[in-house]
C-alpha cells in the first residue's frame, strides 16, 4: 500500500489541538509499532506520537503471544500505535477505555471480551496491547491496536478471525485509522482525568463475558458479573465474588458442561 493514501495530515488536524507536540508517523514495515515506541520512549523521545505500521513482521500481542497479522502489508490487518505522556490516577481501567473508544467509533454491533478484546460473533476483530514507560516524572503509555480489516482464510483447522469488512463492506484501513484515532485520544485524554467510573455503564452494554461462565488463567472460575468502577472484572465463583486484574490474567468462556447421554 502507498503510504501517501493514508490521512496522516487529517489526523494531526483533528488531534493536534487537544495533544500539543503530537505527530504522524507511516511506515511500510518495522517489527512492532509498540516495540519501536517503547525504544524511543527509553530513548528519551517522549513525544505524542501516532506510529502506523503497513506491514510489522514481529507484532506482539498481550501476555508475550505473538500477533499474527497480514504479512503482505496489503491493507488487511490495521496496525498502530499511540504513545503520549499520560498520568491517571489509576491505570487499571485503561484497557478498558481503549476497548471501549474503539468499538464505539466502528460499530454497535461489537463486543468488548474483558479486558480489551474486540469480538464479533464469536470470533476475535481486533487486539489491544498497552505498555509503558518511565517518562520523567510522568509514565509514557504505549497503546497498540491491531484490527483486522479483510477476511482471512481459515488454515481447515482453526476458525478464522472476524474482519470488519463483513460489518462494513466498504471500510479500508486508512479510513478506519481515520475514524478511530481522534476519538481515541479524547477517551485516552478524558480518561486520565476522570478515570473508568464513567465508562463503566457505556462498557457493560458492550460486554461480551457478562453472565457466561468463564475460565480465568489464574484458575478462577466461575460467572463473569461484569465490572467495577476501576474496571476489574467481577466472578462470582459460588463462594464469594472473586476480582480478577487485567494485568494477571485472561478469560476464556469455560467449556460447555458435557451432554448427559440419557
Ligand atoms: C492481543 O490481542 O493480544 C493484542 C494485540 C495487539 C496488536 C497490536 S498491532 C499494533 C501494535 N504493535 C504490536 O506489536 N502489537 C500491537
Amino acid at each position: 500500500m502507498n503510504v501517501t493514501r493514508w490521512p496522516a495530515e487529517a489526523i494531526w488536524e483533528a488531534v493536534f489541538a487537544v495533544l500539543p507536540g503530537f505527530s504522524v508517523e507511516v511506515l511500510p514495515e518495522i517489527d512492532s509499532t509498540n516495540s519501536e515506541l517503547m525504544r524511543r520512549a527509553r530513548a528519551g523521545q517522549c513525544e505524542p506520537v501516532l506510529l502506523v505500521a503497513e506491514r510489522q513482521t514481529a507484532g506482539r500481542g498481550r501476555l508475550g503471544r505473538d500477533w499474527q497479522s497480514d504479512t503482505q502489508g496489503d491493507g488487511g490487518t490495521l496496525t498502530f500505535s499511540l504513545g503520549l505522556p499520560l498520568q491517571p490516577a489509576d491505570w487499571s481501567g485503561l484497557s478498558l477505555a481503549v476497548g471501549l473508544s474503539v468499538v464505539q467509533s466502528l460499530h454497535p454491533e461489537l463486543q468488548l471480551k474483558w479486558p480489551n478484546d474486540v469480538w464479533w460473533q464469536g470470533r476475535k476483530l481486533a487486539g489491544i496491547l498497552i505498555e509503558t514507560a518511565s517518562a520523567g516524572t510522568q509514565r509514557y503509555a504505549v497503546i497498540g491496536v491491531g484490527i483486522n480489516i479483510t477476511p482471512r482464510k481459515g488454515d481447515g483447522l482453526r476458525t478464522p478471525p472476524a474482519a470488519l469488512q463483513e460489518l462494513l463492506p466498504e471500510v479500508d484501513a486508512p479510513e478506519v485509522l481515520h475514524r478511530v484515532i481522534a476519538p481515541l485520544v479524547q477517551a485516552v485524554l478524558t480518561f486520565a482525568t476522570e478515570g473508568f467510573a464513567p465508562l463503566r455503564s457505556a462498557y457493560q452494554a458492550r460486554d461480551l463475558l457478562a453472565g457466561q461462565a468463564v475460565v480465568c488463567t489464574d484458575g478462577t472460575q466461575g460467572t463473569a458479573m461484569g465490572v467495577d468502577t476501576s474496571g476489574v472484572l467481577l466472578v462470582d465463583t459460588g463462594a464469594g465474588t472473586v476480582r480478577i486484574n487485567s494485568a494477571e490474567v485472561s478469560v476464556r468462556p469455560a467449556p460447555a458442561p458435557p451432554l448427559n447421554p440419557s
